[in-house]
């Protein structure tokens, strides 16, 4: 592995910065001074500090000038529009920054965005401090984003600056040739279901599932937030790297109102260490995007992300060496196999060393398919879980069909969850309306236009570099694309007339795996997984209920939100998202074990 860079991100930002904000300040001062070599005259120190001083305001203004410039020539230029604009009222419009920011730390999910929409159309500019972005909504816009132009649409240098110190050149942070190069050696892997991964799926729900029957035999809530993400955490090590983190095999957390957890001061295991350093750096980098540029100047002096990738790290580069290592020792005794499709039971390392034994490409792509896909699917199954505690009904239906159709204790196979059809409605109606990946970015690499949500519009002007932010979870709220019950959580709107009034006529109202050429890898796996566990704790529990004395203060949902239209209106809990949606605070649960039923 090569070392870590050790120059806070910060630095080179400020220092290209500089070089460019002084050049027009250095030309004055050489001007000056050939000025007095030339004519002999020596401009007043005053009238040369003043020019030093105003150059750089002034060379911002030209450029903003020139570039509003372009822009509108260019637009006509391709005869369209430029989208309507939302204006703040301070300088640099800092206060939609504040307004964002104060929502993305305090309100409801995607509001400081929605709340503009019914004014401004489903598509429209937010320029903060000078920097231009839009916002859309619309599926016939990320349509065209994600698979119509996709040559067009990138995740751009500002994504990858952000998420550069945790991603790397990884799938998920790569644009052109080298995203083609990872998706060309990962994909094979995700070709086929494999039983392997059935087999240690059930080995780990059930540890989980053991643990928690303990825990609610003693009368105790449980965070099935982070009793699931321990799960995914415990698959994804053991299928993708062949050696499981085992962070089920540390305890599961007590609630604030437990009597058991003041009296439990313990020090975190190599697991716990692992699982909060990894979500740690998610978190920063999810800052760094909320906060634009901006963030470079929080990390002048050290790279936030450093001490939890150092954890992280400890854990996956001896994983990485042994692999590499194994793979050389089979290539000279002559049995490496060179055949580039997935063998049956083999890990993802294991196929990609035979790919690459050049350890930072391994450590990227490994790290990003773990992040990729370990909170996508924990937050899935949180939130499954969330909704069926609210909705009994749905929660009797589904385990109604677990029992009819796989029994109260046999393994469940794939042509099991390939037949539950309200397994399936269940699982896509919880990913409406809480898409694991909410919101999303892309990057036109060229001067272009977009569709315009208003059908009889022109199309739209998109500047090069703009970065667009589009909302899964917001368009997966639209009256106009999915009735007027949208916000109802509704699984047998996949099952009766509904599906084809709405999504079959209208396929990317509904991407919560993303669409076109960089679809999500995993979509199969996940479905896999969910259904798996889904169906082990559907055998096991026979009821479950939010347990919300133990939800901690600060993480029960404001009192006003009570009285809100829609699903904000029935929250119990506040969602949240980073990269990826959480459950601020946890979802705190209590379950009843199927055989006390009465
Ligand atoms: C419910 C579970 C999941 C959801 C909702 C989900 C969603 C997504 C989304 C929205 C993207 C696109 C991100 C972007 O381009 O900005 C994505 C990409 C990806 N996902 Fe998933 N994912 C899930 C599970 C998984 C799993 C289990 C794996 C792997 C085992 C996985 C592997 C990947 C990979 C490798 C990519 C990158 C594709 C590329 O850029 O070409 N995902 N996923």
């Amino acid at each position: 592995m090569l070392p870590r860079k050790k120059i806070p991100p910060g630095v080179p930002f400020l220092a290209r910065r500089l070089v460019v904000d002084l050049i027009p300040a250095a030309i004055i001062l050489v001007a000056s001074r050939l000025f007095d070599f030339i004519f002999h005259f020596k401009l007043p120190v005053v009238t040369v500090t003043a020019g030093v001083v105003l150059s750089v305001p002034t060379l911002y203004a030209l450029h903003i000038k020139l570039y509003q410039w372009h822009v509108r020539r260019a637009a006509a230029h391709l005869g369209a529009v430029l989208p309507p604009r939302w204006k703040g009222r301070s300088i640099g419009d800092r206060d939609l920054l504040d307004h964002v920011l104060e929502h993305y730390n305090n309100g409801y999910l995607g509001e400081g965005i929605w709340d503009k929409m019914g004014e401004l159309g489903y598509l429209y500019d937010v320029t903060i401090m000078w920097g231009t972005n839009y916002v859309t909504t619309d599926a016939n816009v990320i349509k065209t984003i994600l698979a119509m132009e996709f040559a067009e649409f990138e995740k751009g240098e500002e994504f990858r600056d952000a998420m550069g110190t945790v991603l790397g050149s990884g799938v998920f942070n790569a644009d052109g040739d080298m995203w083609k190069f990872h998706r060309m050696m990962t994909r094979p892997y995700f070709y086929r279901d494999r039983i392997s991964h059935f087999e240690l799926f059930d080995r780990h729900a059930a540890l989980l599932i053991k643990k928690m029957k303990d825990r609610f035999q003693g009368g105790h809530a449980v965070d099935f937030q982070d009793a699931i993400a321990r799960f995914t955490l415990d698959s994804a090590t053991e299928f993708l790297c062949g050696k499981c983190v085992d962070s089920l095999e540390s305890d599961l957390p007590y609630a604030h109102n437990d009597a058991v957890a003041p009296n439990l001061v313990r020090k975190p295991n190599v697991a716990e260490r692992f699982a909060r350093a990894f979500t740690e750096a998610q978190l920063i980098i999810a800052m760094r995007s909320q906060l634009g540029w901006f963030w470079h100047f929080q990390e002048l002096l050290r790279d936030k992300t450093a001490e939890p990738m150092q954890v992280v790290d400890q854990f996956l580069t001896p994983i990485l060496e042994e692999a590499i290592r194994r793979n050389r020792a089979s290539r000279v005794k002559g049995m490496a196999s060179h055949v580039k499709d997935a063998d049956e039971d083999e890990t993802l390392l294991d196929h990609l060393v035979k790919l690459t034994n050049n350890s930072n490409v391994l450590h990227d792509e490994m790290l990003n398919i773990l992040i990729a896909s370990r909170d996508t699917t924990a937050a899935t199954l949180t939130f499954a879980v969330y909704l069926m505690c609210l909705y009994p009904d749905v929660f009797k239906r589904l385990r109604a069909e677990v029992l009819e159709r796989v029994g109260p204790t046999q393994v469940p196979t794939f042509d099991d969850v390939r037949s539950m059809k309200y397994l399936r409605a269940v699982i896509n109606e919880t990913l409406r309306l809480y898409p694991a990946v909410p919101f999303n970015v892309r990057v036109p690499n060229r001067d272009t236009t977009l569709p315009n949500p208003d059908p009889n519009g022109p199309r739209i002007f998109v500047p090069a570099q703009t970065p667009i932010g589009y909302s899964v979870f917001l368009m997966h709220r639209r009256k106009d694309y999915w009735g007027p019950d949208a916000e109802k959580f509704d699984p047998d709107r996949w099952l009766d007339e509904r599906l084809n009034k709405y999504f079959t006529a209208n396929p990317f109202i509904f991407v919560p795996f993303n669409a076109g050429p960089r679809i999500c890898l995993g979509q199969q796996f996940a479905y896999n997984e969910m259904s798996f566990f889904l169906i082990r704790l559907l055998q096991n529990f026979s009821a479950m209920e939010l347990d919300l004395s133990a939800q901690p203060l600060d993480a029960r949902p404001p009192p006003e939100w009570a009285s809100a239209d829609g699903q904000k209106g029935k929250e119990k809990v506040i969602p949240k998202s980073h990269l990826t949606l959480y459950v601020y605070g946890g979802l705190w649960v209590k379950m009843t074990e199927a055989e006390k039923e009465t």
